[in-house]
């Protein structure tokens, strides 16, 4: 029987992720160099590809942040797209219905990992 081995790669340390913060971490997908987000919201921590759900582009292409000016959301900066920030949901824009891609994360002695 085949067991998948699983990995993992610390990002941060989780009390650096206060709330409306957020870091971006290097990921494969399908083996090719991707990107990822952590973020801090209502107290909880989630991580998502760093990928909008409209088209193929970076949440926070060309320059910005994640989160909108009242850090209520996730917005994306190349047409507005506006994420829920535990769920991932896009909630207004071109993308709405379709959810952003969860990174699943671990917290291990105060360390953020990412689980591959
Ligand atoms: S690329 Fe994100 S809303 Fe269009």
């Amino acid at each position: 029987m085949y067991i998948p081995r699983m990995a993992k790669m610390k990002i941060a340390r989780a009390d650096e992720i206060t709330d409306g913060k957020t870091l971006k971490f290097p990921i494969t997908r399908k083996g090719r160099p991707a990107e990822g987000f952590l973020a801090r919201f209502q107290g909880q921590l989630v991580a998502y590809e760093n990928q909008c759900r409209h088209l193929p582009l970076s949440l926070d292409f060309p320059a910005g942040g994640f989160f909108t000016p009242d850090g209520n959301h996730f917005i994306c900066q190349n047409h507005n797209a506006i994420y829920e920030p535990l769920t991932g949901l896009c909630a207004r824009g071109p993308c709405e219905g379709q959810s952003l891609k969860p990174l699943p994360i671990e917290v291990i002695n105060g360390e953020v990992w990412l689980i591959t």
